[in-house]
């Protein structure tokens, strides 16, 4: 992995002004004093983020998102810091002498002989497609519409009747061991024998492509097991694997968006249409750690599935998920009641490419997922119907999407707008909204919470008020803040002065990055230098440590029996009362 220097980093970020940086990304439109754009990090309509050159940072007030150029970069292009600082390197023409070797981990060497044994059943998987036996799927994956060069890419293959496989894995010198870890042969009580036995087949990666498993499809319409996968092993976990992850990452990446489909089929009919940034989750059930993976790839998610009633389930299921995720959700406007695979083959690939070309927003789908399931002219299901549209109204960020959702349920049901509000249960009304999250932070704080942001807001704009703080006060009580204070330490007895933006990057913890910004951003905090705030504030924080003493020893008092110590603590508990009446 490439080393950048500590002062090279430094340096860069002093050279880039993030104004040009974030120019070179997004349009940007001066607004008085400050330059604003459009938040490339959530659905953004009118310009959120702003940049304060002064500051050297951004922040978008909708999302809460933030951070100094290289953040910017992080974010935008969803790499990691090295690589962004690289990138901006390069944008700014700095001479940096370090090349980014791709970012492939280390082969955990435990699993070495697994990824051997499967690279080989793929290889002979592949060798057998030409058998007697295997041409004939050969022919059948030609009647499927799928390419010789789409056989090779997706290394589809077939595996002859049982035994055939292990036989030559043995010969290669496998142990069974290795077989069984694998899960590419069991044992049942005639012995040995392959699991992915007479079928075509498809292997799977992880995310860095290595070989973990096989989905296999029967060739026997009879058989009701029409796709077998690996089951659990050391490598293969199938709620957490994404098929095709390791091909897409880079498309996803670069169209800053991920289709989602079903099979490798409905995957294999996109690629062929010439759409790449797509991945399978294998099966209908999107799981939780699926779609963190897929998070990785992009904010934006296509959910195209089968256009059956499981199909819509699943959607509504995964979609929800992401939501929960912060992610946008959209679902491919497929009328057809057909898989992505049927649709290449029956209607052509422009059919293809327009259903996720122009897929439906997610309320758009909700909607007509939720119709099918109420009675609009019974009163009874039609008030269901509200207040579940309600419900999902309430979970979506974009507030043009909501207000023009309200509305058609308004012209669709009849009821009013204030009659919709009060559908709205009292806890949803806040439903994970970030910037609700955000201003909750500081409008439920208490006192004690107050001072000491209000400290750190200090401590952030001079050394002075760092000395003054130290000398007299030296510690916070709320985590984060200490770990904030700690960090300071270190900056200010290696800086003269404070640049925020240089700041950010001495903190690894994206939490306490994200406090920090929303501290500098917050109008509850004065923005500039103030002896008088520190010090109101740190008094503040005193007298909190003194009652909080004071109850500890009333707690104590009770529960010691000694007459001296009794005796000793009763006066300490006067000295503390005389103190906290003298400051009030
Ligand atoms: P094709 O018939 O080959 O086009 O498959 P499909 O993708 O249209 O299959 P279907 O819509 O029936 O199922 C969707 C996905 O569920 C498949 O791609 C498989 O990943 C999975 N699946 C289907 N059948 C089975 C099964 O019998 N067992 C398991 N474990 N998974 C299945
Ligand atoms: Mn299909």
């Amino acid at each position: 992995m490439a080393f950048i220097k500590e002062e090279q980093i430094q340096e860069i970020r002093r050279r880039a002004k993030i104004e040009e940086i974030i120019g070179q990304y997004l349009p940007i439109e001066k607004k008085g004093r400050s330059l604003k754009c459009i938040c490339p990090f959530h659905d953004d309509h009118s310009p959120s983020l702003s940049i304060s050159t002064d500051k050297q940072i951004f922040k978008c007030f909708v999302c809460g998102t933030g951070g100094n150029v290289f953040q910017f970069v992080e974010k935008y292009e969803k790499i990691s810091f090295q690589e962004a600082v690289i990138k901006v390197a390069q944008m700014i023409h700095y001479p940096l002498d370090v090349e980014l070797e791709p970012s492939k981990k280390p082969v955990n060497s435990k699993y070495l002989p697994l990824y051997q044994v499967l690279n080989e059943s793929i290889a002979y998987s592949q060798f057998q497609l030409d058998s007697v036996d295997g041409i004939q799927v050969k022919e059948y994956l030609h009647k499927r519409g799928i390419t010789d060069d789409q056989i090779t890419k997706f290394q589809l293959g077939y595996l002859p009747r049982t035994h055939r496989l292990h036989e030559f894995l043995s010969k290669k010198g496998f142990s069974d061991e290795v077989m069984i870890r694998t899960n590419l042969a069991v044992v049942n009580e005639y012995g040995l024998h392959d699991v992915m036995s007479s079928r075509l087949t498809i292997p799977i990666h992880d995310i860095d492509g290595n070989p973990v498993g096989f989905t296999a499809r029967t060739m026997d319409p009879r058989d009701d097991r029409k796709y077998i996968n690996t089951s659990e092993t050391e490598i293969y976990s199938k709620g957490k694997l994404i098929y095709n992850y390791h091909r897409a990452r880079q498309e996803c990446k670069r169209q800053q968006e991920t289709i989602v489909v079903e099979g490798p089929m409905d995957l294999f009919a996109f690629d062929k249409a010439g759409i790449h940034h797509v991945v399978a989750t294998l099966g209908t059930a999107c799981t939780t750690e699926q779609m963190q993976l897929i998070k990785k790839l992009s904010m934006k998610i296509i959910l195209c599935y089968d256009g059956d009633m499981a199909g819509q389930h699943a959607i509504y299921k995964a979609g929800k998920i992401a939501l929960s995720m912060g992610m946008t959700v959209f679902v491919a406007n497929n009328k057809t009641g057909k898989d992505p695979d049927e649709i290449i083959n029956m209607y052509g690939k422009d059919e293809l490419i327009m259903i996720v070309k122009k897929p439906m927003v997610w309320l758009e789908f909700v909607h007509q997922y939720h119709l099918t399931h109420y009675d609009l002219n019974n009163y009874n299901s039609k008030r269901e119907y509200v207040s579940i549209m309600m419900n999902e109204i309430q979970m979506i960020q974009d507030t043009f999407d909501r207000d023009y959702f309200m509305n058609q349920l308004v012209q669709e049901t009849g009821f009013d707008f204030i009659q919709l509000k009060s559908l709205i249960p009292q806890e949803k009304k806040s439903l994970n909204h970030p910037t609700l999250i955000k201003r909750s932070r500081f409008s439920q704080m208490d006192g004690e919470r107050k001072a000491q942001y209000e400290i750190v807001s200090q401590l952030l704009l001079s050394q002075e008020a760092y000395r003054r703080f130290k000398d007299e006060l030296g510690f916070l009580v709320d985590d984060d803040c200490q770990a904030i204070v700690i960090e300071l330490m270190e900056y200010y007895r290696t800086h003269q002065t404070m640049e925020l933006a240089d700041f950010l990057n001495c903190l690894e913890e994206e939490r306490l990055q994200q406090l920090i910004l929303d501290i500098t951003e917050s109008e509850l905090f004065v923005q500039e230098p103030n002896m008088d705030v520190l010090l109101g504030a740190m008094q503040k924080m005193k007298d909190c440590l003194v009652r909080r003493q004071v109850e500890q020893l009333k707690r104590e008092m009770h529960t010691i029996q000694d007459p001296v110590l009794k005796t000793k603590m009763v006066e300490q508990y006067i000295q503390l009362l005389k103190k906290t009446k003298k400051e009030k």
